[in-house]
């Protein structure tokens, strides 16, 4: 096991009716509730925030986008900085809730704000405290501390360790009202979470290899039924509570990680505007295949461990990513390209963006090349 470091200091509170909880968490100053297009208004959650607030001051701002901008957070970066806002409750989704991570962090940086995102080695002391109600499992950036912002066709992403939210309200019946195409992108963004502090190679760590599988396993028995009766509590429970976990570090510490599947599907979204799951639907199964030797212990015990398979080595592994697409196309995500009407080949161009970021080669053991990339984006083809 590699050395780490483990901090975590979001207080979760979970379950039915405990947005009302916000009257005494939310603390008596100024305070920005930061939304997005209206869902929230459409489903209650807007009156039932506001009713657990009624004593405290809030200044409002909805509109941040799905696949949130740099342009609207700057908007509300003015709006932060001329209320003296000195806490942000986020309501809603990964994107609000980046959101407000981008804002937190910028409203003490004094430098351009984009370089929070375009320059890793800055330095940050202080950041504006946040917390979240959340009401899309997906992300898991309730309870850590990245978060992503897209500037045209630039989507980046950025993390610190002063970002984690102050607390996080996950209240699974707001979630009711999201579409079955939002709850299978939930499903399957967090599946791929887990996969990609997992599937690399064994790093003497079976705590974190036996968490993550018991989260992928969940996701298998209880992502279906979160997706089929969008109004399952106990379902959709499992699945917010397992989005929470597959990304809040608790078994990606101490091990190695790849995250090209994200990489990748980053430079898809911004490109195409393919929701951020269905892109990694599209590539994970691809680069599995792709990098089968390298990743072939792990796979192996995923197999066995994750699907119950039994077999020879070959045939495990393949039909191990034939399970994993067929539990992708399953929750209502395409695993293939084509499935998606693009008027161009996207390979060159993703190729392009990667070598310009300086992001290639990826990997655990920096086996992603831009052949692979190449390899994986033409496989996804077919
Ligand atoms: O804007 P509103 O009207 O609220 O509608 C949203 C949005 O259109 C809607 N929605 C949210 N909760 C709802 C609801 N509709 C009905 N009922 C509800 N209860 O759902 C739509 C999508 O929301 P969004 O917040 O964009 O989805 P998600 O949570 O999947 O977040 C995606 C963003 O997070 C980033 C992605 O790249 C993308 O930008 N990610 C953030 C990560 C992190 N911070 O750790 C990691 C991820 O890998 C990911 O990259
Ligand atoms: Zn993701």
């Amino acid at each position: 096991m590699e050395n780490f470091e483990f901090y975590n200091p979001t207080k979760v509170v979970f379950g039915k009716g405990q947005i009302e909880r916000l009257k005494d968490l939310v603390p008596k100053t100024r305070v920005l509730m930061l939304f997005g297009e209206g869902s929230i208004k459409t489903n209650g959650v807007y009156d039932q925030v506001k009713n657990a607030l009624s004593s405290h001051e809030i200044i409002e701002c909805g509109g941040v986008q799905a696949n949130p901008t740099y342009e609207k957070a700057m908007e509300v970066l003015e709006l932060i900085k001329k209320e003296k806002i000195d806490f942000i409750l986020a309501v809603g989704g990964g994107s609000v809730i980046d959101t407000a991570k981008f804002l937190s962090l910028a409203a003490f940086f004094p430098g351009t704000p984009w370089s929070i995102l375009t320059n890793r080695e800055q330095t940050y002391s202080k950041a504006l405290p946040f917390a979240c109600v959340l009401t899309l499992p997906a992300t898991g950036s309730e309870m850590n501390c990245y978060f992503v912002l897209s500037r045209g066709d630039e989507k980046l992403s950025g993390g610190h360790s002063l970002l984690y939210p102050v607390f996080s309200i996950l209240d699974p019946s707001v979630s009711f009202t999201l579409s079955q195409k939002q709850v299978g992108n939930g499903v399957v963004d967090a599946f791929v979470h887990v996969l990609e502090q997992y599937l690399t190679y064994p790093a003497q760590a079976p705590l974190q290899d036996r968490f993550a599988e018991s989260v992928l396993k969940t996701l298998i028995e209880e992502g279906p039924k979160s997706y089929s009766r969008l109004d399952n509590y106990e379902a959709r429970a499992n699945h917010m509570w397992c989005a929470t976990m597959a990304l809040s570090s608790v078994f990606g510490v101490g091990v190695p990680q790849d995250w090209s599947t994200h990489q990748i599907g980053h430079e898809l979204t911004a490109l195409y505007g393919i929701d951020h799951a269905r892109t990694l639907a599209i590539v994970l199964p691809a680069m599995l295949w792709s990098m089968r030797n390298e990743k072939r212990q792990k796979l192996m015990q995923y197999a066995e461990r994750v699907w119950d398979l039994k077999g020879s080595d070959e045939e495990l592994i393949q039909r191990a990513i034939r399970r994993t697409s067929d539990f992708f196309e399953s929750l209502g995500l395409p695993t293939k390209l084509l499935s998606y009407d693009l008027k161009e080949n996207p390979t060159e161009k993703v190729i392009a963006r990667l070598l310009a970021r300086g992001f290639t080669p990826m990997g655990e053991k920096q086996q992603v090349t831009l052949e692979k990339v190449r390899e994986v984006l033409e496989f996804a083809k077919r």
